[in-house]
Order: C-alpha cells, then structure tokens, then sequence
C-alpha cells in the first residue's frame, strides 16, 4: 500500500502532505503545444478519436508540469455519439447534438455500438498508460454522469439552465427514465473498458447535478452513480472511482450514499463546510477558483492558501473548481504547483 502512487493513496483514504496535484481540463488551449495539435485535425471528435494524438495531448501537461495524475483526452459527449447520435462541436459555441425530446427520438441511440465506436479511446488509455509507465503519474479515465449526459442529449447542446431536460424529468418521466437506463448501462460498459484498458481510477463528471431539487438529485444523480459505483466495483474491486457532483451545494451529503472514494468540490463549495459533511475515509479533491489563476500573483497564492487550510489532515487532491479557461497564463500554473508542493503541513 505504500508503494502505491501518491494520487491513489490519497484515494484510498490516506492524508499526506503536501496534496497530489492536476487540474481539470489540464490538457487545453491555454497551452501552445495542444494549439499546434488541435490544429492538424479538423474537428475536436477527429482528436478524441486519433489514439496517436489523443495520447500527445493527454501526456503535454505532465511533460510541462509534472502532474501527479494525467486525464485521458477525450469528452464526456463521447458516448452519446458512440451510441449513435449526431454530434458537433461548432467553434466558439460549444457541442450540438439532433435533441431526444420523446420516446421515437430514443430510437437513435444503439448501445450494441457502442464498444466499436470507442475502440480508438481505449487505444489512446493503452498509449498513455504505456507512456507513463516509469513515472509516479496515476492515468485517470472518466465519463460524464448519467444526468449530466442528459442534459445534453435532451437540450441538443449546453444550456443556461437546462428548463427543457429537467421539465422532462417530470412530465415524460418513462421517456427519461428509459433514457437515464440506457446510460446507466452504456456508463458502465464504458468505464469498464477504460479500466481494462488500463485506467487506474475513474471520475463522473455531473456537471449539471446541482440545477435538480433534492428528490431529483437523489433520483436522478445519487442513485445512477451508486449504481455505476457498485457495477465498476464489483468488476474492479481496487480502483478508486471519484464523483463530482457541481453545484451540490447543501445537497453534498446525499452523494455520499453514492460510495464513491472521492468527491471533486466546485469552485462555489465551501471546502470546510465539506470537510464536516464528508467521512475522512472520502477523499476531497478541488476547488481553487479557475479565475485566480488567470489572475496569478498574491491574490492567486491568497486564494490557494484558503482552499488548502481546511484539507490538512484528511485525503485530499488538489484541483480546481472547474475547468482551466483558455485564457491562462501557462507560467501560472507553474507557480500554482510550485506553491501547493511547498506547502507546510
Ligand atoms: O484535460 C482534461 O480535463 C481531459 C479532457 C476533457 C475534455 N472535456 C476536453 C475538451 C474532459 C474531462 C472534459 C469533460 C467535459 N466535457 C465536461 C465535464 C466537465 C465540465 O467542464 O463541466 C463537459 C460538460 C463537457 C462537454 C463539452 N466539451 C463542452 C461544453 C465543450 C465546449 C466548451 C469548450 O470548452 O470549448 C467541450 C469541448 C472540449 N472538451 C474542449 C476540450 C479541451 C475544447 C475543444 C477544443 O479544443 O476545440
């Protein structure tokens, strides 16, 4: 168990000090080097799906900064596309997908599919695992969660408020449901391959979770990741999963009964009102502002000390809130690294 990396022991429930350390969207356009990349292919589905560039992206962050976990590269709409529906990035708008707004519109979706169709990201988890085979990097796979994948699906692309996904939620709520099954099950199929492919830990991204009420995140967030939880589990029993339900808020408890090993806070979450509500056998793993480190400087390093005060003497994982925007300086995160691994316990 002490051998174990540094990142994984964290997720087993160990406190160390100073944090293991990546960020969200660690591999992105704030870095020259994924610009160059992005710039061979003609659209960012033609980057998840090249396993030689895939690959490249996903190790540029750990060459640069020494991370002590890389992500694969890829998106959480992977699957929706993987099952058979349509979809596009448009530049400068975001994802767009033909919406499921009834139980004909379902029909698109072919989960016998999906294995084939994702093929080329579990070369990519081959490539990288390989790639950092000497190193003390943990690989972390990962899909979005059910609810969140939704969202999507249901809205035919992002959302200021997903209204039309959560009225659905009520109103056709056979038409969900079938939906929320499918990827429940597709989720699954999903992170099991990442793992034999060799991931060492996998992360759900509910991005969306916290715009539902309180049954509703327990129907539609708790109770589809507890399910995912067990299946990956009881396949893999040793691999730690991590859970970050955004915007959470007061309802961060209930997603305990998920049983995941560690759950990411949102830039919005209080980090010591989380270190009360969660058992310490759960690693936290967040939550600087994405927006300090665009800033940089003292209000940055004021910022880190912050999220970092109330974490001392539990397991825990440095991250961010959310993602990096494009807009950071590249030079700020190696101070943000340098200033996390010369903290004092
Ligand atoms: O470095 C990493 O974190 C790994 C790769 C990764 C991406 N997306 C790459 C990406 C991961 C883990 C994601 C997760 C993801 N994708 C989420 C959950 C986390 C979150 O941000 O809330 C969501 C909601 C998506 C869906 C998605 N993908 C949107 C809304 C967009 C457009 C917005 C944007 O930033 O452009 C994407 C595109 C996307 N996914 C990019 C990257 C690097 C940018 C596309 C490009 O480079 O052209």
């Amino acid at each position: 168990m002490t051998d174990a990396k540094p990142f994984l022991r964290a997720l087993m429930g160990q406190a160390a000090w100073p944090p293991p350390i990546w960020l969200m969207r660690q591999a992105g356009r704030y870095l020259p080097e994924y610009r160059a990349v992005r710039a061979r292919v003609p659209d960012f589905i033609s980057l998840c799906t090249t396993p030689e560039l895939a690959a490249e992206v996903t190790l540029q962050p750990i060459r640069r900064y020494g991370f002590d976990a890389a992500i694969l590269f890829s998106d959480i709409l992977v699957v929706p596309w993987a099952l058979g529906q349509d979809l596009r990035f448009v530049e400068g708008e975001g994802p767009r997908l033909p919406p499921i707004r009834d139980a004909d519109d379902l029909a698109v979706l072919d989960p016998a599919r999906l294995e084939a169709s994702v093929a080329p990201v579990m070369e990519t988890v081959v490539r990288v695992r390989a790639a950092l085979s000497s190193t003390s990097t943990t690989l972390i796979g990962f899909a979005g969660a059910p609810f969140t994948v939704a969202c999507y699906m249901v809205e035919g692309g992002g959302s200021r408020d997903f209204a039309t996904v959560r009225a659905m939620a009520y109103a056709q709520p056979e038409v969900f449901a079938a939906l929320m099954e499918t990827l429940v099950q597709a989720t699954i199929a999903y992170l099991d391959l990442q793992i034999r492919a060799g991931a060492e830990t996998v992360m759900l991204f509910d991005s969306w979770a916290g715009v539902l009420s309180p049954p509703l995140f327990d129907r539609h967030v708790v109770e589809p990741t507890r399910r995912i939880v067990t299946a990956i589990r009881d396949r893999h029993p040793t691999i730690p999963i991590i859970g970050f339900p955004r915007l959470a808020s007061t309802m961060l408890p209930r997603y305990v009964a998920t049983g995941v090993n560690g759950i990411g806070m949102d830039t919005g979450m209080d980090p010591a009102y989380a270190a009360g509500v969660v058992p310490k056998s759960i690693a936290l793993q967040g939550n600087l502002d994405p927006m300090a480190l665009v800033a940089g400087g003292d209000a940055l390093h004021a910022e880190v000390d912050a999220v970092l005060a109330p974490m001392r003497g539990r397991p825990y994982i440095f991250n961010l809130g959310h993602g990096i925007v494009p807009q950071t300086n590249p030079d700020h995160v190696a101070a943000l690294i340098a200033q996390v691994r010369a903290s004092k316990a």
